[in-house]
């Protein structure tokens, strides 16, 4: 700060500000910085992840946070490590062990959708997926498959797009298609293009199907009909990966830390028994 205390400067690389998952793990790290940390964050996609480092580092960032899948771990790894930054995964990097890390309980996000479908009625339940699935999304999608399993179910249809409202809704054609009663879309974000697709087709949420999403985004509950979602503690997921990579600058030397939060199901209007 002005008065010359000493002031920590931290990273934080998210895959877009648009996405309301995202834009609310910013606000809650700005919202929970104490006053001598300055926060930059950059929106990155996958090909210019490397200049996003790059310059963090140069603007003096001295700890880094990934909200997206790192590529060349190994070449990122080191060449953080040689200028002594720590770093600290949130969300997509699931599978990564080897650090700091706060994530959420996907498996089980996804297998109370599953399991949630299944208690309606429903045995014709599609998958709507991004085309890009991170490690965290794969464990989203073993859950619901798993648990379908145990009904003797797999998907009538999994269907891929992008990972956006468009993706969603250019979903919509091959969904109707499948003629399943229910969908589960991977994220909030790909369910609202998912429910306005439908609506253009004048097929009735839930009474010809039922949808349900994932991540109880703000827009959720706002949605006509209002979205059946599995809700990730958003606000606490920043604020904990934030404390926690302070914690990290304060003792370089502690252990690995994980915080692992669970998720909840928010039943709304978007899913029904099945006709
Ligand atoms: O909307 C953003 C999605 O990507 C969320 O489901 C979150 O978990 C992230 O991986």
């Amino acid at each position: 700060n002005l008065k010359g205390t000493h002031n920590r400067l931290i990273g934080i690389i998210v895959p877009s500000f648009r996405m309301p998952f995202f834009a609310d793990i910013i606000q809650s790290m700005q919202d929970n910085a104490p006053t001598d940390v300055n926060l930059v964050f950059l929106g990155s996609t996958d090909d210019n992840l490397q200049n996003a480092i790059y310059s963090l580092v140069e603007r003096g960032a001295q700890a880094l946070i990934f909200g997206k899948p790192i590529p060349n771990r190994a070449e990122v790894n080191e060449f953080l490590k040689k200028r002594h930054i720590p770093y600290l995964v949130l969300d997509q990097n699931a599978d990564i062990n080897a650090q700091d890390m706060v994530q959420t309980n996907e498996f089980t996000g996804g297998s109370l959708v599953a399991s949630h479908l299944l208690s309606l009625g429903h045995r014709k339940i599609a998958l709507i997926l991004p085309n890009k699935l991170t490690d965290n999304m794969r464990q989203r999608r073993a859950g619901f498959l798993d648990t379908l399993s145990t009904a003797n179910l797999s998907p009538t249809t999994i269907i891929t797009a992008t990972l956006s409202k468009h993706g969603g809704l250019a979903s919509v054609h091959q969904l109707i298609q499948s003629e399943s009663t229910a969908a589960f879309v991977l994220n909030d974000e790909m369910a609202i293009g998912v429910l306005r697709g439908l609506a253009y087709q004048n097929i009735k949420v839930p009474a010809d199907i039922s949808i349900a999403g994932y991540d109880d985004t703000d827009y959720a509950e706002f949605m006509i009909p209002t979205l059946t979602t599995v809700m990730q503690p958003v606000l606490e997921i920043g604020k904990a990966a934030l404390n926690m990579i302070l914690r990290r600058l304060d003792h370089p030397n502690l252990p690995f830390q994980t915080a692992f939060f669970d998720v909840k199901l928010i039943v709304r209007e978007s899913t029904g028994s099945v006709k």
